[in-house]
């Protein structure tokens, strides 16, 4: 539990009668957060929602952050100060930890650019809890396939601080796995995904195994 400060020094931390194995038992995983990260348009969210209805399909209990759906509500008064991309991630980190006490596997697609932010993300939660995977794509490529037509206004100095141009990313140190997402296909980075949950054990031996080998 995170010190006391002024702020939560007079708090209670009430007993949950519901715990963590009960809810394992019940939906056959264990409740954890998967952090993707990398540019925009490296395939973050578009990987993070493949492996969600795969997760769906079988039954799992899932849900998808995305940084750009977050930053519409909750996070909807930050920018893209460095200040302000701190708040947006212990926000993500904060509501994926509860996410994750309901039991429900986690995925977040944030750009997430620093490194130390992710750290503290990943302290949250316990060890086995948390996987990182760096969706690593080099970032002219990401702007090959502008979509949303934001790297093009960036270029143009319409965006300020846009990561990749005109502000830092910090790829990961030692993430749980690297996706090359200009390389392999969708289909090859959610194999990758699955395996490595599988190899993680968040996945009850008990009960339901995902069958995502029949699947893609
Ligand atoms: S983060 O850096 O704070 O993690 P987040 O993932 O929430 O970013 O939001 C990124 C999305 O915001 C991008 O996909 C893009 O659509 C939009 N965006 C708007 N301004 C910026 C900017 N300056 N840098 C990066 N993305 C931006």
């Amino acid at each position: 539990m995170a010190k006391p400060t002024q702020t939560t020094a007079h708090l209670t931390n009430h007993r949950r009668s519901v715990n963590p194995e009960e809810r394992e038992q019940a939906n056959g995983h264990r409740g954890v957060i998967v952090w993707f990260t990398g540019f925009s348009n490296s395939g973050k969210s578009t990987l993070a929602n493949k492996i969600d209805q795969i997760l769906f399909q079988q039954g799992c209990k899932s849900i998808v952050l995305d940084g750009d759906n977050v930053r519409y509500g909750i996070n909807s008064d930050l920018g893209f100060s460095r200040k302000d991309r701190k708040e947006n991630i212990r926000r993500v980190g904060e509501v994926a930890k509860l996410f994750v006490s309901s039991g429900m596997i986690t995925l977040t697609a944030c750009i997430s650019p620093y490194q130390d932010d992710r750290e503290k993300v990943r302290r949250l939660v316990q060890e086995d809890q948390f996987f990182e995977i760096y969706c690593k794509c080099p970032i002219e490529k990401c702007e090959e396939r502008d979509s949303k037509g934001i790297y093009k206004k960036a270029r143009a100095g319409l965006i300020k601080n846009f990561t990749g141009i005109s502000a830092p990313y910090e790829p990961p140190v030692n993430p749980d796995l690297i996706l090359e997402t200009n390389h392999d296909s969708l289909e090859v980075c959610t194999h990758k995904t699955l395996r490595l949950l599988e190899t993680g054990n968040v996945f009850l031996e008990s009960n339901k195994i995902p069958r995502h080998k029949n699947t893609i």
